[in-house]
């Protein structure tokens, strides 16, 4: 459907009311704990299912999965909790639907590979579930993303994606830096994904990393699902660690917008040496011609001038790195050799340390529950995501991240595969706010609240 005949249809008079608001409009809350349920307890459910069970706000009423292995490690984790085991839904690929079923349920959380993102992300606002957070990833498809959002703005629902990188504390001290306007006004950014991730797409079907050359229903985890893409897909296939952050720091939906996105793809060699390197000429997945390039790089320009380059890079022998670079009028911050050049601070043409700089604008976030996010995955960042959706769906506001910018972000993989397509074409980015976003304002971590 159209947007304009969306709007049509909604009875909406005008575009502007399609867009979600900031304090909601729904029904009142249910109880004083919030009542969560979860698709999806794999390797990083487990992670949000932790996490979860850690608050004595939340009570997690009811976990989803079809991997039994998966389930008697979260249904460990659950009794070591010492809460109370939640309803277990399982049994076939569509087990989540009954779980839907259940009444008054106020948030979802869910971790499942990509190509049920969408699916599970618009049946959980169909049952009326008013805050939806998704691991990264919105859908395969453009007009995944569309769906998406054109059901988030239908049933009112909050629709966050869990992007934990936003949350860095090297990454938040430097959107404070930003916001302080210590690098001037922004010119150009960069980011990405690059990641030696040959041992997760391939393992031995028991271990979750490496061991073998399996993947398919022959390996474990995300070797299960994951390779399939790089098997069958051309493009940034998983952009937002490196956009999520960029996003913020330019107000990309608020007062800025992606414009137009072209992308280049290097030849593919990393999987196919990885598995003739470590299990033979002779092995069956030798045999497999990668669709993914090695190296994908993407530039996205932006409406308000600024330049954006995003690297995937996943095959590849090499340390991981996000490879993040704030560039303005007056100054860089670049994190592979984390160091930062201020004009008029730091000596002439030096490079200077940066953790200083990151110590004295560490976020206010991060100052405030830095002792709560200790011990939570990815160096504490993992707290925080969480923390910001539940409270979110506690004072039944609109979440700080929301669904045009889930789609925003994530939409950068299926337009990148089009372009590289088309012989690396540059192709339009659609405006998911349908121009709302020249009117919303940045509301992302502006406080040290949630
Ligand atoms: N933000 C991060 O740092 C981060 C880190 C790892 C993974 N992820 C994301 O989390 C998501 C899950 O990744 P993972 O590493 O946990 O993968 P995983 O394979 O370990 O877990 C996925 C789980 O989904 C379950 N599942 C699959 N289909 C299902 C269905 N129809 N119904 C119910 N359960 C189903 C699987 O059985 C599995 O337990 C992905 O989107 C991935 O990109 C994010």
């Amino acid at each position: 459907m159209l947007r304009k005949e969306f709007i049509k249809q909604t009875g909406l008079a005008a575009a502007s009311l399609a867009v979600l608001p900031a304090s909601d409009l729904f029904a009142s809350h249910t109880g004083e704990k919030l009542k969560l349920v979860m698709i999806g307890v794999g390797l990083r459910g487990q992670n949000h299912l932790e996490l979860l069970l850690s608050r004595e706000d939340v009570d997690v009423i009811a976990i989803c999965d079809i991997d039994n292995r998966m389930l008697t490690s979260s249904k460990e984790i659950i009794t070591k909790s010492g809460k109370k085991m939640p309803q277990i839904f399982t049994g076939d690929l569509y087990a989540w639907k009954k779980m839907l079923e259940l009444k008054n349920i106020d948030a979802i959380i869910i971790a499942t590979p990509w190509e049920w993102h969408k699916e599970m992300v618009i049946s959980s606002m169909e049952a009326g579930i008013k805050y939806v957070g998704t691991e990264v990833m919105l859908g395969i498809t453009l007009q995944d993303h569309w769906d998406v959002v054109k059901a988030a703005e239908k049933h009112k629902a909050h629709v966050m994606m869990l992007e934990n990188v936003c949350y860095r504390r090297d990454v938040m001290a430097v959107l404070n830096m930003v916001r302080q306007g210590m690098f001037g006004e922004l010119i150009h950014l960069q980011g990405g994904y690059q990641h030696d991730l040959r041992e997760v797409k391939f393992n031995n079907g028991i271990d979750a990393y490496g061991g073998g050359c399996e993947f398919g229903d022959k390996g474990w985890t995300e070797a299960r699902w994951r390779t399939h893409h790089s098997v069958y897909r051309n493009g940034d296939l998983y952009p937002t660690h490196g956009i999520g952050p960029i996003a913020h720091y330019i107000n990309i939906n608020r007062g800025n917008r992606f414009v137009n996105l072209c992308s280049f793809s290097s030849k593919a060699r990393g999987l196919h040496n990885h598995i003739v390197k470590k299990c033979g000429p002779e092995h069956p997945n030798a045999k497999i011609n990668f669709k993914l390039g090695d190296v994908v790089t993407t530039s996205i320009t932006c409406a308000n001038g600024e330049t954006i380059l995003l690297q995937h890079d996943t095959n590849l022998p090499r340390p991981y790195s996000l490879g993040f670079r704030v560039q303005g009028t007056e100054g860089l911050w670049m994190d592979v050799n984390k160091s930062l050049y201020i004009e008029g601070k730091s000596k002439p043409h030096q490079w200077e340390t940066a953790k200083e700089w990151l110590d004295k604008y560490d976020h206010p976030l991060w100052a405030r529950w830095s002792k709560e996010a200790q011990g939570s995955g990815h160096g504490g960042m993992d707290f925080y995501v969480v923390h910001s959706f539940i409270e979110s769906a506690k004072r039944r506001t609109a979440t700080q991240m929301d669904v045009y910018d889930a789609a925003a972000w994530s939409a950068i993989t299926p337009l990148s595969e089009i372009s590289i397509e088309k012989g690396n074409e540059t192709v339009e980015f659609p405006d998911f706010t349908g121009g709302q976003w020249m009117y919303r304002k940045p509301v992302f971590a502006l406080n040290n609240d949630y």
